[in-house]
């Protein structure tokens, strides 16, 4: 399967849960990306937009909970970045869904580049200074 995103240990958190949610959405991400590039049919990529969504609702949740419990600073930052990321394939699941066409293929996976782009900058920065913060509560 051609993958638009590699899994690389730069993006371990070494937060058990934050690291295995990481890795389904990157799963997410890559089934899409393979989908779209097979030119697969309507449901199956609408199936897959929203397997997409619903372990990165699930994801962010987790992450969010975390921080309003423990009184992250850069709370709303963060929060407006994750939804950034969900208007980015609520875009795909949109076109698919009243603009059904071939050349809704070709939007669809760049924007699925800029969903892989979005993570992996999101895992290395923001997501980073995330853990850290929760590292460093967890030990208390
Ligand atoms: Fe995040």
């Amino acid at each position: 399967m051609k993958e638009v995103l590699k899994w690389d240990d730069k993006y371990l958190t070494d937060i058990e849960i934050i690291d295995s949610q990481h890795k389904k959405i990157f799963k997410c991400v890559n089934r899409l990306f393979d989908a779209l590039e097979k030119l697969e049919e309507k449901e199956k990529i609408l199936k897959l937009v929203n397997c997409l969504d619903f372990y990165t609702t699930e994801h962010f949740d987790t992450e969010e909970k975390y921080m309003i419990e423990l009184d992250y600073p850069e709370y709303s930052e963060h929060k407006a970045a994750h939804t950034h990321f969900k208007h980015i394939y609520e875009r795909i699941k949109h076109n698919y869904v009243y603009k059904y066409h071939k050349s809704v293929y070709v939007l669809a996976i760049h924007l699925n580049h800029t969903m892989a782009d979005w993570l992996d900058y999101h895992l290395q920065n923001e997501d980073q200074r995330l853990a850290e913060f929760l590292r460093k509560k967890f030990k208390r």
